[in-house]
Order: structure tokens, then C-alpha cells, then sequence
């Protein structure tokens, strides 16, 4: 069984903070299919996290300059799994396009995780690969986003961001991780922001402060910290910190919308 002594004990950056967040979204992934894909696995920390994730008909693509797939399935056995639906791609995350079939795996991924070569140019591309595969529920996790250590990562991302509005939104900054997933599910992973998270969360041992510091007009992430006592679990704006400004469905029916649009409907029109 997955735990963070098991996923401690595999060489590798994967923080416990981070085991937390990836184990609350995951779990709250429980209704949504797809695969998962990993650009830099080293020996497979972070990857047996998403080989407890996978579903049986699901698969773990994993990308490395140089895949230590050995290594990558002991890391696995040791959480108690066999190392099944595994797709090896040893070498550059720029020869995936020439290894991958793309228009076959549109729609396909569910979790991909960006932690390879953190340059610009090539978060860059690794971002138009994962538009290219992640479904509409999938989420994008990006390594080192706001480390000093590799600025251009952290820029070519919000580049890419700004670049292509429609493709992917960034839902959360916590413990060196970006977390982006498409325009049309933040509304719902924001919800599950306010009101689940923190409490997966503390399931899994990590007390923290989720901040929503702004609102829908605005870049609409959360950030996750270590808990902050006078902030509590959950807080607002600096000046309204019991507030959070969420983007809300509103219903507007009227009978007779109501059976116009029921009209529009029986007859495709
Ligand atoms: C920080 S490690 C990954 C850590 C891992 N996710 C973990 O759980 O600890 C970065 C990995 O990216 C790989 N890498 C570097 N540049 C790459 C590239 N251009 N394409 C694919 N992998 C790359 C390195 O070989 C290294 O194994």
C-alpha cells in the first residue's frame, strides 16, 4: 500500500508536501479517466505515486534522457504494485513527438507532470505536448515553478500561459509546483479548492494554509503552504481574509426558456 515512508525510501526530489497535494487532486481524480505521463522520472519517486493512481486499463508514460527502467520498476514493486502499463520513452522529451502519436492520444492523459530539463525552450514544448494529450479533467504539475534556481522555467510557462489562454489555467502554487488544468475545470477544482482539499490534505499528514488571495477577474490560483496559524486552514484576500471570491454557476430558467430550449433540443435546432 502507498505511503510516504515507501515513496521516502526511493532516491529522488519528491517532497511530502508534495505527496500530499498530489494525493488529495488524485484521489479527487477517483471519477475521471485517462492516462498519466511523467518527462523526468529519475528513479521513479515521483512515478510510483502515479502507479498507485493508475487504473487497470490506464497507462504511465515516462520520459527520461536517460529512462532507468529497472530502477523505475523496483521503485514501483516497492509500493506493492507490479510494474504493468508502463511506456518507456528513453531520451529527450523533444524526440517524443517522433516516438508518440499524438492525434491518437488526444484527450488521453489525466496527470502530467513537467520536471525533466526546467529551461524555457523546453518547458515550452513540453507544454504544447501536454495541450496536445491532457483531457479536459486532466491536470499539469510543473516542477521548480518560482525556484530562483531556473528562472526561464517559471517565465516560459506564463508565456505559454498568456500565449494560449484557452489551453490551460494555473490553478495552484504549492511547495515548488505549478498546477495548471484547463479553462472550463477550474471552476471545479477551485470548488474542491474551498472545501476538500484542505481536509485531504491533513488525511495524509500535511497541515497547511490554502490562500486565495484575489478572484475570478484575476489569475485565479490558490497557494499552498505550510500552515500559517494566523491565517488558519483556508484564507482570503490579505484584507478580507474570510472571503473567497469563487466563479459561481447561476441558473436563469423561465418556463418558457425552459420550453424553448426543450423545442431546440427534440428537433436539433
Ligand atoms: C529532478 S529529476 C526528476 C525527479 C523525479 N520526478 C523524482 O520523483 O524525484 C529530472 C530528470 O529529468 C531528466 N531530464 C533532463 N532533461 C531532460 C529532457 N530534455 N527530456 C527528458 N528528461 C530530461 C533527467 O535525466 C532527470 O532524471
Amino acid at each position: 500500500m502507498l505511503s510516504w515512508e515507501k515513496i521516502d525510501a526511493i532516491p529522488g526530489w519528491f517532497t511530502f508536501h508534495s505527496y500530499c497535494v498530489w494525493r488529495a487532486l488524485l484521489d479527487h481524480q477517483v471519477g475521471i479517466g485517462g492516462d498519466m505521463f511523467e518527462i523526468g522520472v529519475w528513479k521513479g519517486r515521483s512515478a510510483s505515486v502515479l502507479a498507485s493512481y493508475r487504473k487497470p486499463d490506464e497507462k504511465i508514460y515516462l520520459c527520461d534522457l536517460r529512462l532507468d527502467l529497472p530502477a523505475v520498476e523496483r521503485a514501483i514493486r516497492s509500493v506493492d504494485l507490479e510494474p504493468t502499463n508502463l511506456v518507456p520513452l528513453s531520451g529527450p522529451s523533444s524526440d517524443l513527438p517522433s516516438k508518440l502519436d499524438f492525434q491518437a492520444m488526444h484527450d488521453s492523459v489525466r496527470w502530467c507532470h513537467i520536471d525533466g530539463e526546467h529551461t524555457g525552450t523546453v518547458v515550452y514544448r513540453e507544454l504544447e505536448i501536454a495541450n496536445r494529450i491532457v483531457n479536459t479533467d486532466g491536470i499539469v504539475v510543473i516542477d521548480d515553478f518560482f525556484s530562483p534556481r531556473y528562472p526561464a522555467n517559471t517565465t516560459e510557462v506564463i508565456r505559454y500561459l498568456e500565449k494560449n489562454p484557452f489551453h490551460f489555467r494555473l490553478l495552484a502554487v504549492g511547495f515548488n509546483k505549478g498546477y495548471l488544468c484547463r479553462p472550463e475545470s477550474l471552476p471545479r477544482y477551485m470548488d474542491y479548492m474551498a472545501s476538500g482539499m484542505s481536509q485531504a490534505l491533513e488525511k495524509y499528514g500535511a497541515v497547511c494554509t490554502i490562500f486565495k488571495t484575489t478572484g475570478p477577474w484575476d489569475t485565479d490560483a490558490v497557494g499552498i503552504t505550510k500552515y500559517v496559524p494566523d491565517a488558519g486552514n483556508i484564507a482570503g484576500p490579505d484584507d478580507e481574509p474570510q472571503t473567497w471570491h469563487m466563479m459561481r454557476t447561476r441558473p436563469v430558467w423561465g418556463p418558457l426558456r425552459h420550453l424553448r430550449n426543450g423545442w431546440r433540443i427534440l428537433t436539433g435546432r
